[in-house]
């Protein structure tokens, strides 16, 4: 078998992993969730998800990857033969199939969003109007689907560029600007009249708002913005080299995506107050309510076109991970060359993906289980496949990989102290699966409820 391409430098590693992490979970996703469940009480809860379940999970599916050096898929059948555990790697494809035909909706407004700004049809609408036209946007099947599929052709052109010279080299461009564009805007923000009101919704935490749900909420929210669950992690783990410390990158990767979903969060609620909107207006709060706000801004349009750039850069450096579950595992265990593999992932994908955005126009009346295909694929990934390939994840690490394995991935064989690793085996084995079981069986129930 030829050599298996891997990443070229451990900033490489680092910009994928937090590429696949930061993206519309945290800047689309999160600030609503957090506006919608009472602001600083959320940002807490989602912190504890993040620091208990979070970070032990990503380490767990690094150790799988690493150690498997194959796909999510074939990492199982390596480490377990003959066994059923391989059957979570197929739930991580499916996952990505969900993901991404729902995911590159929202990821081809974002484009529909830069071009109106860059040509100036954003700027022609009436104060107040924003709402219509986002209305009358989402409801043109032709626009929607063009967009959508613009954005996997992208994904897919950088997927089929291979792991070093694709993901890699983009991810290393793109996320550098990433964080300098939300640094600029973040600035923007906090200089705006008012911004304190803002910061303090965000910061301070109201317990009153808090109930089952908000749990619920936030743990699916740290699952789907830190990119567990499915097989992402186990996939670029087996393109690490054997020198990365594999703990620390879990640690490094939480934290840029946690800065990276508050600093969305500075970002948008400081402008919210200012202009004295409610911040709880759902998901529309980045397609309508900010640029409501752009527009009454100095120099509105210059952030508003930033603003949509940072949110298609975050976007498109997590589809392609999302795709690479998928391309790894069709090459890898039908051994198809990466870019036929990459072709034919990415155009299945779209098919479920038109399907989605559809959803808002001509098929708005098909529902399943009461909610429209674009919902019912988001529930059914981030709060059914995620949380229960999560749970799978940390029992297989826990429970089925032998105790020296695992000890000399995280060790690297020995060479790194583990001062924390006793703390680690006692969340995997205990803590995870009893949280993450909870969640999952009230998420289930919660949910098809709500
Ligand atoms: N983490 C990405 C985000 O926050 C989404 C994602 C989920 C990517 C699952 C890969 C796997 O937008």
């Amino acid at each position: 078998m030829s050599q298996r391409d891997s990443f070229g430098s451990r900033f490489g590693i680092l910009a994928a992993a937090v590429g696949s992490a930061v993206g519309l979970g945290n800047i689309w996703k999160f600030p609503y969730m957090a506006g919608e469940n009472g602001g600083g009480a959320f940002l807490l809860i989602y912190f504890v998800c993040i620091v208990l379940l979070g970070v032990p999970l990503m380490t767990s599916e690094f150790v799988i990857g690493r150690r498997g050096q194959r796909n999510a898929f074939g990492s199982f059948k390596k480490l377990a033969q003959k066994s059923h555990w391989p059957l979570v790697g197929v739930m991580g494809v499916v996952a990505a199939f969900a993901i991404l035909s729902f995911y590159s909706v929202v990821a081809g407004w974002t484009l529909e969003y830069i071009v109106a700004t860059i040509g100036g049809s954003l700027a022609k609408i009436q104060q107040g109007q924003m709402g219509d036209y986002f209305a009358n946007f989402i409801d043109n099947p032709v626009r929607i689907v063009l967009w959508q599929l613009v954005f996997m052709v992208l994904t897919a052109l950088i997927v089929a560029g291979g792991v070093k010279k694709g993901i890699e080299r983009y991810s290393k461009l793109l996320m550098p600007m990433l964080f300098l564009l939300l640094i600029v805007m973040g600035i923007r923000a906090i200089l705006l009249p008012n911004s304190a009101e803002g910061l303090k919704f965000m910061f301070y935490p109201d317990f009153s708002k808090v109930s089952v749900k908000t749990v619920l909420f936030a743990l699916g929210q740290a699952f789907f913005s830190l990119s567990l669950g499915m097989g992402t992690l186990i996939t670029y783990a087996s393109y690490f080299n054997k020198e990365e410390n594999l703990a620390r990158t879990a640690l490094n990767v939480s934290i840029a995506d946690t800065l990276v979903a508050i600093l969305a969060g500075v970002v948008i609620f400081p402008a919210v107050f200012s202009f004295g909107i409610a911040p709880s207006s759902g998901p529309s709060l980045v397609f309508i309510t900010l640029p409501e706000i752009f527009r009454q801004m100095p120099m509105g349009g210059c952030f508003q076109l930033l603003f949509f750039l940072l949110l298609a850069v975050a976007a498109l450096t997590s589809t392609v991970s999302v795709l690479e579950v998928v391309v790894a595992y069709f090459s890898e265990e039908f051994n198809l060359p990466r870019k036929k593999a990459t072709w034919i992932a990415a155009a299945s994908i779209s098919v479920v993906g038109v399907l989605a955005a559809l959803s808002f126009g001509p098929l708005k009346d098909v529902s399943i289980f009461g909610k429209n295909i674009f919902d019912s694929l988001d529930f059914t990934a981030s709060n059914v496949l995620l949380p229960l390939g999560g749970l799978l994840i940390v029992v297989f690490v826990a429970w089925f990989m032998k105790p020296t394995d695992v000890r000399s991935e995280i060790t690297n064989n020995g060479k790194l102290k583990s001062r924390f690793y006793p703390i680690y085996r006692f969340v995997i084995k205990f803590v995870a699966p009893v949280a993450i079981a909870t969640i999952l069986v009230y998420s289930i129930f919660v949910g098809s409820l709500g």
